[in-house]
């Protein structure tokens, strides 16, 4: 099914939250110190939402653009970054923001990514970063401009998710 369909760069951006008519992500909706927000691409000739794979998930968020790694930068936007919101370890969607590390946990058994600065695993048992998504700004919302700088989710010989 078209929902099923991987990630394509030049995929819309919109909000995974919501309901409704799918909401393309706006910059200007972002800010710096905010937890990030959850999203699926859209193909934009189609407007099918690919909600039907869970690694097609990705978070969205907005530091300080002096507060990320430069390599981290160049791949976003103004600040913005985008990553793959499964989880390295056993594939959970990374869901809850840490505020005072300005960084994403995963719920499953504890592991934090600092997304400032390549989504490096600063705590639990996650193997390896989130790979990060590559953005562009098109008309007034953000792009997927690449593919994802990395294999998303388990790598295959550790296993799938156990946990839904
Ligand atoms: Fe994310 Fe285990 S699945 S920490």
């Amino acid at each position: 099914t078209p929902e099923k369909e991987p990630l394509k760069p030049g995929d819309i951006l919109v909000y995974a939250q919501g309901g409704g008519e799918p909401k393309p992500i706006r910059p200007e909706e972002l800010k710096p110190g905010d937890p990030f927000v959850l999203a699926y691409p859209m193909d934009p000739k189609t407007k099918v939402v690919k909600s039907g794979e869970a690694k097609n998930t990705v978070l969205v968020v907005r530091y300080n653009p002096g507060e990320l790694s430069p390599e981290v930068a160049q791949n976003g936007v103004e600040g913005i970054v985008a990553y793959s919101a499964v989880c390295t370890h056993l594939g959970c969607i990374v869901s809850q923001w840490v505020a005072d590390k300005k960084a994403g946990l995963c719920p499953c058994h504890g592991g934090i990514y600092d997304f400032a600065h390549g989504a490096r695993v600063i705590a639990g048992p996650p193997p390896r970063p989130v790979p990060q998504l590559p953005l562009k700004v098109e008309e007034g919302v953000l792009v997927a401009a690449g593919e994802f700088l990395g294999e998303v989710g388990v790598k295959a010989e550790a296993g799938f998710c156990r946990h839904v």
